[in-house]
């Protein structure tokens, strides 16, 4: 990798890759793509940016071409709940950014990461442990589109030798851009409530088990898988990774040792319980750690003694 185009880089993931990515391969080898507002805190004042819609394959293709561009970052998406209101507009998004990439890539010799979620899976694949080659019958359009971006992925690999990789991101917990619509994202508002001195109220009932991941990890698995030794990985297009697994309860009881009088109730929402009720509880993550190194930091205590240290400080609390 010496020059990358994130397309996407101001969502939740977007904004904090952008920032490791400029420290590792310098700022101007890091160029963030941009679609609508709003902007991360000092987007435009920390390197080079360019506007771009992921759907527009001849604005993609222009600016590959004029920054010799070897790496894309395909971060646009449209997260699980969100598309349940909108499935065309999911699918569009979804499908409609990653061939465009994948055909750019194939005409300019660029390699392409586009995540995959836990979200691939559904009700009929195992929950427990869920292995890394197992049913995949998603009943979300969220699902639908991550599985057909696998494989289209692959294809593209096996075709035409675009370098493709990718993960199954599980939830992920962040504390510098919110995430928007997703099912996992209880998991972040709860730290701002506590935070903030405020009651949460869970949309997911007790027991919900679903794989997470704390930022730095997912920002580890995004910059290593593309560095792998690519003669290791007998699997491409998706890799499943997990950090965690808990339920309301559990990460309820982790924050109340910070928090003593903090208060959760709950109020479920019938569309995302729906949802989380088609994913595993816990993924088993052996392929990832076996052909790249994966090995993730951040368990249930430490993220949530992070997490709040860290939003103490951005929030003045
Ligand atoms: N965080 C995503 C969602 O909940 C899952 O990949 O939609």
């Amino acid at each position: 990798m010496k020059k990358i185009l994130i397309i996407g880089s101001t969502g939740q993931i977007g904004s904090e890759l952008s920032i490791r990515l400029r420290s590792i391969y310098g700022v101007d080898n890091v160029i963030c793509g941009y679609f609508a507002p709003p902007f991360p805190d000092g987007f435009f004042e920390a390197g080079p940016t360019v506007e771009i819609n992921a759907l527009n394959i001849d604005r993609i293709a222009e600016v590959v071409k004029e920054n010799h561009i070897d790496t894309i970052y395909n971060l646009a998406a449209i997260l699980s709940a969100t598309a349940e209101k909108n499935p065309k507009l999911g699918w569009d998004v979804g499908i409609g950014s990653l061939i465009n990439c994948l055909d750019v890539a194939k005409e300019y010799n660029c390699a392409v990461f586009t995540p995959s979620s836990i979200g691939a899976f559904g009700p009929s694949t195992p929950k427990d442990n869920t292995p890394q080659d197992t049913i995949q019958r998603p009943t979300t359009i969220y699902g639908i589109t991550k599985v057909t971006g696998e494989l289209l992925s692959d294809y593209y690999f096996t075709r035409f030798g675009v370098d493709t990789r990718s993960v199954r991101f599980p939830g992920i917990i962040s504390n510098m851009t919110l995430p928007g619509g997703g099912t996992t994202d209880y998991a972040v508002e709860i730290f701002y409530k506590a935070v903030q001195g405020e009651d949460f109220v869970c949309p997911l009932r007790a027991g919900t088990y679903m794989d997470m991941m704390y930022m730095p990890d997912a920002i580890d698995a995004l910059v290593n898988l593309p560095e792998a030794d690519p003669s290791r990985l007998v699997h491409r297009n998706s890799f499943n990774v997990t950090a965690m697994s808990f339920d309301p309860e559990m990460i309820y009881a982790e924050i109340k040792k910070h928090y003593p009088n903090f208060k959760m109730t709950y109020s479920v929402d019938f569309l995302k319980q729906s949802i989380a009720d088609s994913w595993p509880n816990k993924l088993d993550d052996s392929a990832a750690r076996k052909e790249w190194d994966w090995n993730p930091q951040y368990n249930l205590e430490r993220m949530t003694a992070d997490m709040i240290e860290t939003l103490k400080k951005r929030l003045n609390k």
